[in-house]
């Protein structure tokens, strides 16, 4: 039976992932968390930074496939620097890793973005660098380290996933409107949104296919936040008309990556994922 291991199943998109692979038949799987573990009961605690807890989880789960579902917003340098490298050391060329990576690769903002464009970093001061730019580094390490990957690049991740959690954005914008507060959102933020779900069942075929590469998951399409949440709003029943602009002003040197819209095609050649 294959053996797959996420780590950040307590996540929100992990939750999703841990799931849709636990309902297999064919498949056992493991799943990490760090401080909650939400709705499961099943996962274990791992610091995936401590090398000597890791070495010891690894070698007990000894998985087929590894699913990367962690996030740690302004520690996820370390992420990179410790948990990834740890991780990477244990990895046979037989088990194969599937890394969700980001949109912010492309910190430069000027997409749409296809797979062949080069990446980019964010001044290191920037508010968002440590994500960022620890994503482009992971997606090296990753390139050089290893052959059997794959590296699935999100824009923002949206919708109730399947322990019935809401991403933070949607859920700001639906406590607001159940309320009749207006609220504001960019327009000059361009995105491919994605629904959790349709990126969890990309995973989920990836972790039991060969299939290999870097490939962006999203429908072909793209929204700045504002179009994004007032479409939102009114698939919600709300007056759509509560979301309204953002100002675009920003502080020097803290500006947002304005266009990180991904080019999908590719990823619609190799599943049978519809994205919404
Ligand atoms: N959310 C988005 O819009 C978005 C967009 C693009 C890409 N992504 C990528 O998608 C993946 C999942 O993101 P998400 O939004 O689902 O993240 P999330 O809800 O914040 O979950 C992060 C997970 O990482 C775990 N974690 C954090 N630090 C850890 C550590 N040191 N050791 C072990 N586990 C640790 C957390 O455990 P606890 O909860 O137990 O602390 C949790 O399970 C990440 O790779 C992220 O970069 C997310």
């Amino acid at each position: 039976m294959m053996k797959v291991c996420v780590f950040g199943a307590s996540g929100y998109t992990g939750a999703s992932i841990y799931q849709l692979l636990k309902d297999k038949h064919d498949i056992e799987v493991v799943g990490t968390f760090l401080r909650e573990p939400t709705m499961f009961d099943d996962l274990y605690k791992l610091d995936i930074n401590q090398p000597e807890s890791f070495s010891d989880f690894f070698k007990k789960a000894q998985p087929d496939v590894v699913v990367w579902s962690v996030m740690s917003g302004p520690n996820e340098h370390e992420l990179v620097d410790q948990g990834l490298m740890h991780l990477i050391t244990h990895l046979t060329p037989q088990t194969k890793l599937v890394y969700i990576s980001s949109d912010f690769v492309f910190a430069e903002g000027k997409g749409p973005y296809n797979e062949d464009h080069p990446m980019s970093k964010l001044p290191d001061d920037h508010l968002l660098a440590n994500y960022a730019n620890a994503k482009v580094k992971a997606e090296r390490f990753i390139t050089k380290e290893l052959t059997n990957y794959a590296i699935l690049r999100a824009g923002p991740i949206y919708g109730e996933n399947k322990i019935g959690k809401l991403d933070e954005r949607t859920d700001k914008l639906a406590y607001h409107l159940r309320s009749d507060k207006r609220i504001a959102f960019r327009d000059d933020l361009i995105r491919t949104f994605v629904y959790v779900d349709d990126l969890a069942n990309v995973v989920v075929e990836l972790v039991q296919n060969d299939v290999t590469g870097v490939y962006h998951v999203g429908p072909n399409k793209s929204q700045s936040f504002y179009e994004f949440m007032r479409q939102k709003a009114e698939e919600f029943g709300y007056d759509m008309n509560l979301v309204e602009k953002e100002s675009e002003e920003e502080v020097v040197n803290q500006e947002v990556p304005k266009n990180t819209s991904l080019d999908t095609k590719k990823i619609t050649e190799i599943t049978k994922q519809k994205f919404s």
